[in-house]
C-alpha cells in the first residue's frame, strides 16, 4: 500500500467513525460503529458497577452519573461472566468466550435512518444457557440481521450474572437471585436511556430463550404492577422444578476453597476476596448446576419469594389475576431435547426420552400458560417450530432442537450452517422476524394483522412453522396436539 493509499485510507476509516453519531446515555456517551450502512450498534455499554470486590455476591449497583464528556469507545461487546457450561451435542465445557466479573452491560442494534419523529419500538433480548453460561456478545444472538432486515426497530440485549456469580446462596446473604435483579436494572437502563437511541420507552418488548424465557415468566409476577415492557415473548422456557435454599451447594463450594468457616460472614468475605478463577474451578468440580439437581439449588434461581415463587405461588397469583396482563408470545419446538440429552453421534439421543423431555419440560408448560394467560382475557399467541432444515442441523438424527428457531429469527443460520443454505430456511427466517417485528411494534395487534390468530383452545391458533421443512406457517388446533402429550405424564 503506498503512503498515499494509507494516508486516504485512513482518511476515510476516521471519517466513516465520525459520520456515527454520538449517543449521551446515564453511562458516558458512547461512539459506536456501522456494522452495515442500515445498521449502527453501540455494544458493551455498562449498566451497572462491575460487581467486583465488595460488590461481587451483591445486588448490582447502579452506575454513578458518569462525566458527560468522556467518551466511551462502544465498537465490541464486553466479556460474558464466568461460565460454567457441561456437555451437550453443541458444546463441551469450555466455550471459548472471553470471560470476567466486569461484564453487566448491553448491546444495542438500531437503524442508521429513521424516517418518522416517532420513537422505534425496542426488543430486549435475554439469552438462555441454563442460568450457567451464555453472554450477550456471542455471534448466535447478534441483534444485526433482525434490524437490517426490519429497518424501524431496535435490539437490544442484555448480560447478567449466571452460575455461581449470578446465584450465590450463601445462608450470610439477603439478595441471592441476584442475575434476575441484572436483568431488572438493565432494562431501567434502557427505559431512562433508549430516547438517546431513537428508541420509545414506552414501546419495549421483553423477549428471551431458554433461562432468559423463564425469567420472563418471573418477570411477569415479580413486577406485576410495574413491568416496564409492553409486551413478553417467551421462547422454550417454562419455570419447572424450581429449588427451595437450604444452602448446601454454597457450603459444599466454600468447602472446596481456603474460605470454608461456620462463620457464614466471615465465609462470604473470603469468597468475595478470592480470585474469580478460583471460585470458577471449585464450581466446576462439583454439580453446581441446578438443572441437574433441582433438589439442591445454588447456582441458578431459588425460591426467595421476592423475585422467584413456588410453582403453587404462581398458580395462585394467576388465578387472582396477580401477574402483569400484557400481550404474551409463547413458544416452543418440537423436540427440544434432542438438543440437551446425552447423544451418541451416530444413532443420536433416546427418542422415547426426547420425547418425554420435550414434553414435560416445554410443550406441556407451554400449553398450561397459554390456556392460563389466554383465559385471563390477556392477548396470547403460540407457536410450534417443526423445521428440520438439513443444513442447520449438526447430525442427521437431529429434528427441531432446542434453540433451532432461534437461529431462523435472529438470522443466524449462515453462521451456524453446515452446508449451503438453502432458501426455503432463509424464507421462514425472514418471515419469523417479520411476525416477531409484528409484535414487538404493537403487541396487542401486531399478530392478528400479521395473520396469526390469538391463541384459543378449540379454535386453529397453534401457528406450527417448518413443517415439512417449508417456509410459511400452518395454523392448527392445540387441544388435541397438547392433550395426546400432556395426559401422558
Ligand atoms: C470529564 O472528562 C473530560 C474529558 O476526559 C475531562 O477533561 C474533564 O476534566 C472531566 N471532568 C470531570 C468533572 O471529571
Ligand atoms: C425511509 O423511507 C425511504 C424512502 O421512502 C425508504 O426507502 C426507506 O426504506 C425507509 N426507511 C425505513 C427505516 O423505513
Ligand atoms: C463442609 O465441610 C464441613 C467440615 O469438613 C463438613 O462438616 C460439611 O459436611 C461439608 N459440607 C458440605 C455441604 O460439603
Ligand atoms: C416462601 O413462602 C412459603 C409459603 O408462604 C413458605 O413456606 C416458605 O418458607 C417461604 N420461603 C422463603 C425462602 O421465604
Ligand atoms: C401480587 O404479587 C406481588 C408480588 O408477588 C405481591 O407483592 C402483592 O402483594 C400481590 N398482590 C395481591 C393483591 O395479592
Ligand atoms: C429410552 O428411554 C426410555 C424412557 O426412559 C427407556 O424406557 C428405554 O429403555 C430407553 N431405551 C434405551 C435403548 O436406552
Ligand atoms: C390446555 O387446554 C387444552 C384443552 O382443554 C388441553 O387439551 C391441554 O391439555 C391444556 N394444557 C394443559 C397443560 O393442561
Ligand atoms: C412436524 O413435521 C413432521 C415432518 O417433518 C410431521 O411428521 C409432524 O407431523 C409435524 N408435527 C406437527 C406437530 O405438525
Amino acid at each position: 500500500m503506498s503512503l498515499v493509499t494509507l494516508f486516504l485510507f485512513s482518511l476515510s476509516s476516521i471519517a466513516h467513525s465520525l459520520d456515527i453519531p454520538l449517543v449521551k446515555t446515564t453511562s458516558g456517551t458512547l461512539q459506536g460503529i456501522a456494522q452495515h450502512k442500515d445498521v449502527l450498534a453501540y455494544l458493551g455499554i455498562p449498566y451497572a458497577q462491575p460487581p467486583m470486590g465488595a460488590l461481587r455476591f451483591a445486588p448490582p449497583q447502579p452506575l454513578v452519573a458518569a462525566n458527560s464528556s468522556q467518551v466511551l469507545d462502544s465498537y465490541r461487546s464486553s466479556p460474558g461472566c464466568f461460565q460454567f457450561t457441561y456437555e451437550t451435542a453443541f458444546a463441551d465445557r469450555s466455550t471459548g468466550y472471553a470471560e470476567s466479573e466486569d461484564m453487566l452491560s448491553i448491546n444495542i442494534w438500531k437503524p442508521t435512518h429513521k424516517n418518522s419523529s416517532e420513537g422505534l419500538p425496542v426488543m430486549i433480548f435475554l439469552h438462555g444457557g441454563g442460568f450457567t453460561s451464555g453472554a450477550n456478545g456471542m455471534p448466535q444472538y447478534s441483534g444485526l440481521e433482525f434490524v437490517k432486515r426490519e429497518r424501524d426497530v431496535i435490539f437490544a440485549s442484555v448480560n447478567y450474572r449466571v452460575n455461581l456469580f449470578g446465584f450465590p446462596n450463601s445462608p450470610a446473604l439477603e439478595d441471592k437471585n441476584l442475575g434476575l435483579l441484572d436483568q431488572r436494572l438493565a432494562v431501567e437502563w434502557l427505559r431512562d436511556n433508549i430516547a438517546a437511541f431513537g428508541g420509545d420507552p414506552k414501546r419495549m418488548v421483553l423477549a428471551g430463550h431458554s433461562a432468559g424465557s423463564i425469567s420472563i415468566a418471573y418477570w411477569s409476577f415479580t413486577y406485576a404492577a410495574e413491568p416496564i415492557v409492553k409486551g413478553l415473548f417467551e421462547m422454550s422456557g417454562q419455570p419447572g422444578l424450581i429449588p427451595t435454599d437450604d444452602g448446601t451447594s454454597w457450603t459444599s463450594l466454600a468447602n472446596k476453597t481456603e474460605c470454608a468457616n461456620e462463620d457464614k460472614t466471615a465465609e462470604l468475605e473470603c469468597m468475595r476476596g478470592i480470585p474469580a478463577r478460583t471460585l470458577k474451578k471449585a464450581m466446576s468440580a462439583i454439580n453446581f448446576l441446578a438443572f441437574t439437581d433441582p433438589v439442591i439449588g445454588g447456582g441458578a434461581p431459588i425460591i426467595d419469594n421476592t423475585t422467584v415463587f413456588s410453582l403453587e405461588g404462581y398458580a395462585a397469583r394467576r388465578a387472582a389475576g396477580n401477574f402483569s396482563r400484557i400481550p404474551l408470545l409463547v413458544s416452543h419446538t418440537t423436540h427440544e431435547a434432542d438438543a440437551v440429552l446425552p447423544f451418541s453421534p451416530t444413532i443420536g439421543v433416546n427418542t422415547t426420552l426426547s420425547s418425554l423431555f420435550t414434553m414435560a419440560s416445554f410443550q406441556c408448560p407451554v400449553s398450561a400458560i397459554a390456556n392460563a394467560t389466554a383465559s385471563t382475557g390477556v392477548p396470547t399467541w403460540r407457536y410450534l417450530y417443526n423445521g428440520t432444515f438439513p443444513e442447520v442441523l449438526p447430525y442427521d438424527w437431529m429434528r427441531a432442537f432446542h434453540g433451532s428457531d432461534l437461529q431462523l429469527l435472529l438470522g443466524q443460520v449462515e453462521g451456524a450452517a453446515y452446508e449451503e443454505v438453502g432458501e426455503a430456511v432463509r424464507e421462514l427466517g425472514g418471515y419469523m422476524m417479520d411476525a416477531v417485528a409484528a409484535f414487538v411494534r404493537d403487541p396487542e395487534a401486531g399478530l392478528e394483522a400479521f395473520g396469526w390468530p390469538r391463541y384459543e383452545v378449540g379454535k386453529e391458533s397453534l401457528v406450527v412453522l417448518g413443517g415439512e421443512s417449508k417456509a410459511g406457517a400452518e395454523f392448527v388446533e392445540p387441544g388435541a396436539f397438547d392433550a395426546a402429550a400432556c395426559e401422558y405424564l
